[in-house]
């Protein structure tokens, strides 16, 4: 597959709740080794985009591609399988549970058995998948978690939950990885550090689709930006190009583009 051809694709994709339509006929493509920005205002439909692309909402119309693939049938989990896992805009994961416990956890998908069985058996001394583990350790090494595994989640400042999601994610070995606002909810130096793990994982060959409300990690991170309004595509191209665009800055209406744009 060259570096231009779509990894993941977006064909018409409508969904409507109740008499709401949150999204109407979005198509965007994601290109292999790229980072894709979808922004928007509050409610343009962003999350349930991604909530589409990873099979947890199905849409009234549309299909989604990955690579040559329509994965419209797929479950969640089997879309996991197959290469295309998600965040969630909110920090989720085993509080618990050690940090290390909570990345391992992200390959779990692609074992014979079910989670709890799987935590007994990464948890038994003897019986532990080491490829399983040197994968965990080298993604946690990866986003800068490398001196936190023994730590439980919930003790973890915020932001190096949010680095968790993003580690476990990875660990389920994607092709593509949707991520639902990682900078929700961070300090400035926090940002910067979700952005060099983002940047470090891309580098090692893991697309991105990229929610996010930080224009200052748009500038940073994305190749391509789509920008959605009340479930519509209103522009799509290079963030230098779309920051001044008219309807960009009209959807904006009331926040600022050049820092947290709305939220
Ligand atoms: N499960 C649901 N049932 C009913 N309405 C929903 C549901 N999920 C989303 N919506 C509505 O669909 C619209 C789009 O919501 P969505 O969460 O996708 O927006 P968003 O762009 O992610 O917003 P934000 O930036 O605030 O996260 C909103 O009006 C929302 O209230
Ligand atoms: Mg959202």
């Amino acid at each position: 597959m060259s570096v231009e051809s779509p990894l993941l694709e977006a064909r018409g994709i409508s969904k409507s709740f109740g008499g709401l339509q949150a999204l109407r006929d979005v198509s965007f493509s994601v290109k292999k080794g790229t980072i894709h920005a979808i922004i928007g205002p509050n409610g343009a439909g962003k999350s349930t985009l991604i909530s589409v692309a990873s099979g947890f909402i199905k849409p009234d119309k549309g299909q989604i591609y990955l690579g040559d693939a329509c994965v419209d049938r797929l479950s969640p989990q089997e879309r996991v399988r197959n290469g295309l896992v998600r965040t969630f805009q909110d920090v989720r994961g085993f509080s618990r549970l050690s940090v290390f416990e909570n990345v391992l956890l992200g390959s779990h998908v692609h074992g014979p058995r079910g989670l709890m069985d799987f935590l007994i058996r990464a948890r038994s001394v003897g019986r532990f998948n080491s490829s399983e583990s040197e994968n965990a350790l080298s993604i946690m090494d990866a986003v800068g978690l490398a001196g936190d595994g023994a730590v439980a989640l919930s003790v973890l400042p915020f932001g190096k939950q949010r680095l968790v999601g993003l580690a476990r994610a990875m660990a389920s070995r994607p092709r593509v990885i949707l991520l639902d606002e990682p900078g929700a909810g961070l300090s400035r130096e926090e940002m910067d550090v979700m952005v060099k793990a983002i940047q470090t994982l891309v580098a090692q060959g893991v697309s991105i689709l990229l929610v996010e409300h930080h224009m200052s990690m748009i500038e940073q991170l994305s190749d391509e930006v789509t920008v959605l309004d009340f479930g519509q595509v209103i522009c799509n191209g290079r963030w230098s190009d779309i920051r001044m665009d008219v309807r960009v800055r009209e959807a904006y209406l009331g926040g600022t583009l050049t820092g947290h744009a709305a939220g």
